[in-house]
């Protein structure tokens, strides 16, 4: 269904992009770049903006089907279809494009005709029977956006959280707000304020609803739970999302945890559609947008978060990611902080703090440490601030923010080729079979505490969930929440200045590592980062054969460039500098060289290093690249 949806939505998408010049798409445009404090013409922008509509308008419409179906309904028609539009800024967007008046000119309507009627053909009890409401977002969310837009996904590190990790978050998040922060009903505290900066498609706002139904009905409450969970919902259970597309997923996904108390005309969900890395100081007034008071109402709703709520806990799992319309400017310098020192006090010459999920960290830490003044962070985060130097400022302030801290190393990073103790490679935690391969960083998750009380500080790490199989240990994080012993799997911690602060166990032998030169101090020429590749990944592949094949069907003269994109999609996109189209009607009069698939090494000396195949990976180029790139940025920088 999600394939046939997506094939539907390509099409839209291609329709609006022919009609792109339409003065109502412009206007929404510039009043939804000032909403949220992003540009769309940066990179790429103007197609996401496209696609962001296109996406909205079929989940729309796809959980209007799923209401109308659940109901018993039959003959679903889109065009009564009153799906979620409570949400001002939803009702905004589907206006924009689902209306009479501008669907004539968009001529949307056979495909909208043709995607209702597809869904008319669903067989539902089967259907229903796989999508649990659970599992919604793996039966529909993943997989329709990878067959309509794989690159848009992978760009902007869209990927739902497995819901074994969310879980084991929110049941630690509960756990520790009795035991350390003395609060007796965890999440289900009627003052208790949670906040998801980065909620995707709500898979935490559903977990701690879940959680919160949980307890209450362990207090006996009654039919009193509906309404309670409603006024949770509504209120304290935050989430903020940047993308339209997940932000119409988590108010559905929410609306579903909420049918024995339905929202009504005038509620609404508390997830906000709003740039969570701006808008935090009453200072940061965002300007006008007029004709578009749906988009003044959201970005009022979310700065009311931002500013007045007593923020308890913030989780979730942070963006690896940044759209490159996002403005550092406008997010006032967020990891600055975390920078000074970095290189008089601390030596550390080169640092990267450019990832995206150091300034979420920063947002949480900065709204609990300076605001509310006690509370929890729990993210599932790339690793890397774990020990690398270019943390250490930003470890330095976490400590003096947080007085309890655990870390439980997920293991699975590939990019240094990680393996598990059975010999084989490290999964992601991200990847689920069948769905999608998930991300190549390592990652941990991590739960911050700052007690407000002057509590001895504890400090633990976890390394034992190191199963190969990313299912295995997402198993393994989970049944440790109902285990006896699992405190004692967690090794003491002592970070200081002379180890850098770093959060994981080092042993007596390196107590003085943080001393020593570095490296790169002791050499005259500064390090090269070797070949980068900057094409997605379009030119490289553990498989010659497969390489190959797809690199002569990329240059094969008879196809048009939207074939040639089927065959290699990451390098039909373009990048900065580096436009594919160009590229591309120049190097196909050469034609494919097959001598120029070469092996590369990967790191230096890699000859030997092992890559999941067990040899050094292919990388295609062409001949005259290497000078023509110099002057054009062409298939390799
Ligand atoms: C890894 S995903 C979160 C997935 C989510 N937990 C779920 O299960 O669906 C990160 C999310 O952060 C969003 N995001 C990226 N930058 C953002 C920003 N500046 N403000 C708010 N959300 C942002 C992305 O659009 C994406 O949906």
């Amino acid at each position: 269904m999600a394939f046939f949806l997506a094939s539907y939505a390509r099409e839209a998408l291609g329709r609006l992009s022919e009609r792109a010049k339409l003065p109502g798409l412009a206007g929404l445009r510039k009043g939804m770049e000032d909403a949220l404090g992003i540009r769309f013409d940066a990179r790429d922008g103007e197609r996401l903006f496209r696609s962001t509509l296109v996406q909205t308008l079929f989940y729309g419409l796809f959980s209007a089907w799923v209401v109308h179906a659940r109901a018993g309904k039959q003959n679903f028609d889109w065009r009564v279809s009153q799906w979620s539009l409570h949400v001002p800024v939803m009702r905004l967007l589907f206006g924009q494009i689902a209306t009479p008046q501008a669907l004539q000119p968009l001529g949307l309507v056979p495909l909208l005709d043709a995607a209702g009627a597809a869904m008319e053909r669903i067989e539902r009890d089967p259907f229903f029977t796989a999508f649990s409401d659970t599992h919604a977002v793996q039966y529909f969310y993943e997989p329709f956006l990878q067959y309509y837009d794989p690159e848009l996904r992978r760009q902007l590190g869209v990927w739902y959280t497995p819901s074994e990790i969310v879980h084991f978050q929110v049941e630690r998040v509960d756990r520790i707000l009795r035991s350390e922060l003395g609060v007796k009903s965890g999440l289900a505290d009627q003052n208790v304020w949670v906040l998801d900066p980065c909620c995707g498609t709500g898979s935490y706002i559903v977990a701690v609803l879940d959680r919160i139904r949980k307890t209450l009905n362990g207090q006996g409450l009654g039919d009193l739970v509906a309404e309670e969970l409603k006024k949770a919902a509504t209120t304290r259970i935050v989430g903020f999302e940047i993308m339209t597309a997940p932000f119409v997923i988590s108010h559905w996904q929410v609306g579903e945890r909420l049918h024995d108390a339905p929202l009504g005309p005038n509620e609404r969900a508390a997830v906000y559609l709003t740039n969570a890395l701006t808008g935090w100081k009453p200072t940061d007034v965002g300007p006008p947008i007029p004709g578009y008071e749906e988009l003044v109402e959201e970005r009022g709703a979310a700065a009311a978060v931002k500013r007045d709520r007593p923020i308890l806990v913030v989780l979730g799992n942070p963006p690896y990611n940044a759209y490159a319309g996002v403005s550092p400017d406008a997010e006032g310098g967020l990891v600055e902080t975390y920078k000074v020192g970095l290189i008089d006090k601390w030596g550390v010459r080169k640092f990267n703090l450019d990832d995206l999920y150091v300034r979420f960290f920063r947002i949480a830490a900065r709204r609990i440490a300076e605001g509310t003044g006690r509370g929890i962070v729990s993210y599932i985060s790339n690793s890397s601030w774990i020990s690398l130097p270019s943390f250490t400022v930003m470890r330095e302030s976490l400590l003096q923010n947080f007085d309890r801290i655990w870390i439980e190393n997920m293991h699975g990073d590939r990019t240094i080729t990680e393996y598990g103790p059975d010999g084989r490679s490290s999964e992601t935690v991200f990847a689920i079979d069948g769905f999608s391969p998930g991300i190549w960083q390592g990652v941990a998750t991590s739960l911050l505490v700052r007690s407000g009380q002057n509590k001895a500080p504890i400090y633990r790490y976890r390394n034992d969930l190191n199963a190969s199989d990313a299912a295995q240990r997402r198993a393994d994080l989970v049944a440790s929440l109902d285990d006896p012993n699992a405190s004692t799997k967690y090794e003491r911690l002592t970070p200081l200045p002379a180890n850098r602060y770093v959060l994981r166990p080092v042993t007596s032998a390196h107590a003085s590592y943080g001393e020593w030169p570095t490296i790169d101090s002791l050499l005259r020429v500064a390090p090269l980062p070797g070949l980068l590749e900057k094409r997605g990944g379009g030119l490289i592949d553990f498989d010659r054969k497969k390489l190959k094949a797809r690199i002569k069907a990329y240059l094969d003269k008879s196809s048009t460039f939207e074939d040639a994109r089927g065959a290699n999609p990451a390098l039909a996109t373009n990048r900065a500098g580096y436009d594919a189209k160009k590229v591309r009607f120049r190097f196909v009069t050469e034609g494919f060289q097959p001598g120029n698939v070469q092996r590369y090494a990967y790191f230096a000396f890699d000859l030997t290093h092992i890559r999941p195949s067990k040899r050094p990976f292919e990388i295609a180029y062409v001949h005259s690249c290497f000078m023509f790139c110099r002057t054009q940025g062409a298939f390799c920088s």
